[in-house]
C-alpha cells in the first residue's frame, strides 16, 4: 500500500461501515468542487490516487461499493450532456447512491419556477449532493453560496458552467494522460512534469480547456494552445500567469508554462499528447471560421498530421466530436491513436472519487 494510505472506517455519519479499499490519508479541504483553479499538487494526487483504485475494481459482478448508502445525489442540467450527466448517474450508483435526475423541459422551471427554488425543492426532498450544469458562469458556485448561507450541508459539484469551468472533466483528462504516461508505473501527477501538451481548437468557447490549463499547468506540463486569433485570443498565453481569481495565492508552487501558437506546424513537433476541441458553434455569437473545410484544413488532426509531432503521440477529445472536422474519421476510430473512448470509460472513476471525497469529507473522515 502506498504511503499515506490506509484502510479507514468512512462513510456519512448516519450510515458508517467499513469500507475495503484504501483511503486517503491526505486531506481534503474542498467543501465543493466548482473549479480546479484551487487545486494543490496534493489535490490532484489524492483524485488520481483515488480514481486509480475504483478503476481497478472489477465491472462485472459485485460491481457497487457501500460507501454513499443513504445518499441522495441529484443531477441538475440545465443544459444538454450524454457523456457527464450519465457518468456521473453511473458513479453515483456504483457508490450505491440514490440518484434522482431533472430535465428542464419537464420540470417546474417551464411554469417559472427560479433554478434556485428548484434546487432549494431537491434539497428538501435529502439531496446531499447536487450536480449542476448550466450555460452561464458561476450558477454552481451561486448555488453552493445559497446553500451555505442558509447553513446546508449540501455538496455542489460543477458539471460545466458556460465558458468558465469543467472540473470533472479537466480530471478526467489528467487521469488519462497520468495513466498514458504511467505506463505500469504509479499514476502520480508527477507523470506530466515537463509534458508538452498541445491543446488546438475553440479554446475561446471551451471550458474544458480552461479546466486542462490550470490542470495539467497544475501538475507541471506545459500547454501550448493552437488556434485562429477569433478562437484563441493571446490572452490565454497569460490564463495562469496571476493567482486564481478569488484567491490571495496560487496554491501550486510551480506551474507549467502556456504558450499561444497560431500554426500546427510549429505547435505540434516534440509533442507528447495533443487534445482537440469541439467548434462549439452553439457558444459562438458570429461567424469566426470562414468554412468548416477552410477550418480541417488548417486546424484538423489525421494521421498525416500527428506525423509532425515527431513520435506516436496519443490523441484526445472530450466530446462530442464533429467527424471530419476537428478529427478526420479514421483518426478518431483509431483505437490505437485516439484515447477518446478511454476518456469516456476513465469519467466512471474520476467521478467516483469525486463524489466520494466530497460526502467523506462531510463527517470528517478521510
Ligand atoms: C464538453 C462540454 O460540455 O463542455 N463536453 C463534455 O462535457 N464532454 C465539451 C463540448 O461540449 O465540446
Amino acid at each position: 500500500m502506498a504511503p499515506g494510505w490506509a484502510l479507514a472506517r468512512v462513510g456519512p455519519g448516519r450510515c458508517p461501515f467499513l469500507l475495503t479499499i484504501a483511503v486517503s490519508r491526505r486531506p481534503w479541504s474542498h467543501r465543493h468542487v466548482l473549479d480546479l483553479a484551487a487545486f494543490s499538487p496534493d489535490d490532484y494526487a489524492t483524485v488520481l490516487d483515488l480514481a486509480g483504485r475504483f478503476a481497478a475494481l472489477p465491472t462485472t459482478g459485485q460491481r457497487r461499493l457501500p460507501a454513499l448508502q443513504g445518499r441522495l445525489v441529484t443531477t441538475l442540467f440545465f443544459e444538454p450532456s450524454t457523456r457527464t450527466r450519465s457518468s456521473f448517474e453511473l458513479a453515483a450508483r456504483r457508490l450505491s447512491a440514490d440518484v434522482q435526475s431533472f430535465s428542464p423541459a419537464t420540470s417546474a422551471l417551464v411554469k417559472g419556477e427560479s433554478l434556485q427554488d428548484t434546487a432549494l425543492t431537491y434539497v428538501a426532498m435529502g439531496s446531499d449532493l447536487l450536480v449542476v450544469r448550466h450555460a452561464c458562469a458561476q450558477v454552481p458556485a451561486t448555488l453552493a453560496a445559497t446553500l451555505e448561507g442558509r447553513g446546508l450541508r449540501v455538496a455542489v459539484l460543477n458539471a460545466g458552467d458556460g465558458l468558465h469551468s469543467h472540473p470533472s472533466q479537466g480530471l478526467l483528462d489528467l487521469f488519462t494522460l497520468a495513466r498514458y504516461f504511467a505506463g505500469a508505473g504509479p499514476v502520480t501527477p508527477d507523470v506530466l512534469a515537463g509534458r508538452r501538451i498541445v491543446i488546438v481548437g475553440d479554446v475561446l468557447h471551451s471550458r474544458v480547456a480552461r479546466s486542462n490549463l490550470w490542470a495539467l499547468t497544475g501538475c507541471g506540463a506545459d500547454v501550448v494552445l493552437c488556434g485562429p486569433p477569433s478562437l484563441l485570443p493571446e490572452a490565454f498565453a497569460d490564463f495562469v500567469a496571476a493567482p486564481p481569481p478569488g484567491q490571495p495565492l496560487d496554491p501550486v508552487a510551480r506551474r507549467g508554462r502556456v504558450q499561444v501558437e497560431r500554426s500546427l506546424e510549429r505547435a505540434l513537433p516534440g509533442a507528447d499528447a495533443v487534445m482537440a476541441l469541439r467548434l462549439q458553434k452553439e457558444r459562438m455569437r458570429q461567424n469566426l471560421i470562414t468554412s468548416l473545410d477552410a477550418y480541417h484544413r488548417q486546424y484538423g488532426l489525421s494521421h498525416a498530421r500527428l506525423e509532425l509531432c515527431g513520435a506516436e503521440v496519443p490523441l484526445l477529445h472530450p466530446g462530442p466530436v464533429n467527424r471530419g472536422v476537428e478529427l478526420s474519421g479514421p483518426l478518431l476510430d483509431d483505437g490505437a491513436r485516439s484515447l477518446v473512448e478511454e476518456q469516456v470509460r476513465n469519467g466512471i472513476p474520476i467521478r467516483m472519487a469525486l463524489l466520494y471525497l466530497l460526502a467523506a469529507g462531510d463527517d470528517g473522515a478521510g
